[in-house]
């Protein structure tokens, strides 16, 4: 895993086709306060350190973010350096090179923050994951999660998408690795952590289209190879044209001159 994020070099902004409204909403949900500690589990070259220096500067808090990618972490400095102030640079933020399951600590975490992080664990290992970050909170503190929204009718082929690009783009660890857990499996793990109370069901905070757009991924992950770039087109037409009738309803695949948009979601929960 670490070794395929060891060259991913993508952008997640691009690939995971977001922008400042999903930011806005993303730290509406979170509520950061003065004074709070922040653990990014995961959170590769620090896309949120950027996203919180241009909304609370003046806010006096600390972004911690771990990841066991070396690549990612010198990128995440290079980054964070770059794009806020020398001030929040070196006192706002730290890096810890690790990989969650194995990082020990003391420390307690106001927030804990998996933003596409969860699926690099097995199913096994995400229970820990879980159990983990909840340890880890403060009194007050809160895990906020940001992942793929994956209702029965769209958990398969939503998979099959992903994972036909790891394999043709090389990304072989994390093609084997990589676990969508659809949103019933998530519940399951949520209550078998005991992050569920009176065992009822969980709702996403919020809910919002991620729109997949295949041409996105061209250069950066198959390194503009229009070959395996076309296999993989032609694999996930295929495979939609399997998908029932309830996933063509919801999911829809336009045909652009580039490739194809699909309408996936993506939803972002709070405990
Ligand atoms: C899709 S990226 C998401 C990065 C970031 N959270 C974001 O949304 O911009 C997944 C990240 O998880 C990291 N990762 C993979 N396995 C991990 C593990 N065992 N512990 C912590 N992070 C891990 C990878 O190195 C990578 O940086």
């Amino acid at each position: 895993m670490t070794e395929d994020y060891q060259r991913r070099d993508v952008n997640f902004t691009t690939i995971h086709a977001t922008n400042e409204k999903h930011f806005d909403i993303f730290f509406e949900i979170l509520e950061i306060k003065e004074g709070d500690h922040l653990l990014d589990v995961g959170g590769g070259y620090g896309e949120l350190a950027l996203e919180f220096f241009k909304r609370d500067k003046d806010k006096n808090y600390h972004y911690i973010l771990l990841d066991p990618s070396e690549f990612q972490i010198n990128k995440g400095k290079n980054f964070i350096q770059k794009t806020t102030s020398d001030y929040f640079y070196k006192n706002r933020v730290s890096f810890i090179h690790n990989d969650f399951l194995n990082f020990k600590t003391d420390e307690k975490y106001d927030h804990i923050i998996l933003k596409m992080v969860l699926q690099y664990f097995t199913l096994e290992e995400q229970l820990l994951v879980l159990k983990k970050a909840k340890s880890l909170l403060s009194e007050k503190g809160k895990i906020t999660i940001w992942r793929p929204f994956l209702k029965d009718y769209v958990s398969d082929f939503f998979s099959f998408v992903i994972l036909k690009k790891d394999e043709l783009a090389y990304f072989n660890q994390m093609k084997n690795k990589i676990y969508f857990s659809s949103e019933k499996e998530f519940n399951d793990l949520l209550l078998e952590a005991g992050m569920l109370k009176n065992n009822v069901n969980i709702e996403p905070t919020f809910v919002f289209e991620y729109l997949l757009d295949t041409s996105a991924r061209f250069h950066p992950e198959f390194k503009g190879n229009i070959n395996l770039y076309e296999k993989w087109l032609s694999l996930i037409e295929k495979e939609y044209l399997l998908t029932d009738k309830k996933t063509k309803e919801i999911v829809k695949l336009l045909k652009t001159k580039n490739g194809f948009i699909i309408n996936f979601q993506r939803a972002i929960y709070k405990f």
